[in-house]
């Protein structure tokens, strides 16, 4: 559903709030992750599946993100917005489901995490958005290097697509929303909520610059499981073939655009990381 139109309402609108619900329920993908036939794996492929160490961080932080998510539904006045925010949390709590799925049919030992009980709704949404709108940039990007390296069988890359597809959706739901809800404040609300967003992004930063230098060989203990850091920086080195980070920033940057593409273009799009990393590309040496 490729729109190349130009943004022709405001924020806000009533044109905006039936955009939003409907382009999130109408691009919903049916599938059942305790159906699907998962690919039979050589023992080499799928020990080298199992030695990825991101399984638990991933497990964890879908089950966190669904239970944010869900709860977040009763934020919402509006019938068909809280519907796309139910059926985000569904889709969320759909992506634990299929994790489990692949480690107990690989035998990929992970703990089912207990359930995480929200205690501020808005907050963590807007938490949880934020996250996934970081994570999912790269997330874009090592997915495209994990199916031209062969890491991964074609098998499993199927597998797997929609549910890059539907992190695409989730920001682009996400970011609208939130323009969505602030353009609905008095207009005096509105600085505050611009501040409570940018105190959440500058956390989420600081937690993911933390991960990568403990990942670089600074302070930090990789082994331990946090729902606050990024399982997309932990996966950079163990689903591709070493690569400059030149290179592995334009190919974010690429499969980011070619996946936000698929949708209704007067929808607003998430800017921060592709901003901060366009900028970054452009003036980085090549060899880094
Ligand atoms: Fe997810
Ligand atoms: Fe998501």
């Amino acid at each position: 559903m490729m729109n190349t139109a130009a943004a022709t309402f405001q924020a806000g609108s009533f044109e905006h709030r039936e955009l939003l619900a409907r382009f999130f329920l109408d691009t919903h993908v049916d599938y059942t992750p305790e159906t699907i036939e998962w690919p039979r794996l050589e023992e080499h492929e799928r020990a080298r599946l199992a030695a990825m160490s991101f399984w638990q961080e991933a497990v964890s932080t879908e089950n966190e993100t669904s239970n944010k998510v869900a709860a977040a539904a009763a934020l919402e006045p509006d019938p068909e917005i809280r519907r796309a925010i139910e059926m985000q949390g569904f889709e969320e709590h759909r992506h634990a489901r299929l994790l489990l799925e692949l480690t107990s049919t690989y035998a990929i030992p992970v703990q089912t995490p207990p359930r995480f009980t929200p205690k501020k709704l808005e907050s963590d949404f807007l938490s949880a958005g934020y996250g996934e709108c970081l994570d999912s940039f790269f997330a874009f990007g090592l997915f495209a290097l994990a199916q031209e390296s062969g890491y991964f069988t074609r098998a499993l890359i199927q597998v797997f697509e929609p549910v890059v597809q539907e992190e695409a959706r989730h920001i682009l739901f996400f970011v609208n929303w939130v323009r969505y809800r602030r353009t609905l404040l008095p207009w005096w609300q509105r600085p505050l909520y611009r501040l409570k967003c940018a105190a959440i992004i500058c956390r989420k930063i600081l937690s993911r610059v933390q991960m990568a230098r403990a990942m670089s060989g600074g302070d930090g203990d990789k082994s331990k499981p946090d729902s606050d850091t990024s399982f997309t920086l932990t996966a950079a080195d163990q689903v591709a073939k070493p690569i400059s980070l030149h290179r592995l920033l334009g190919v974010c940057l690429s499969e980011n655009e070619r996946r936000m593409n698929a949708y209704d273009a007067r929808l607003v799009r998430p800017r921060l990381m592709p901003t901060l990393v366009r900028f970054a590309h452009r003036w980085m040496p090549k060899s880094l």
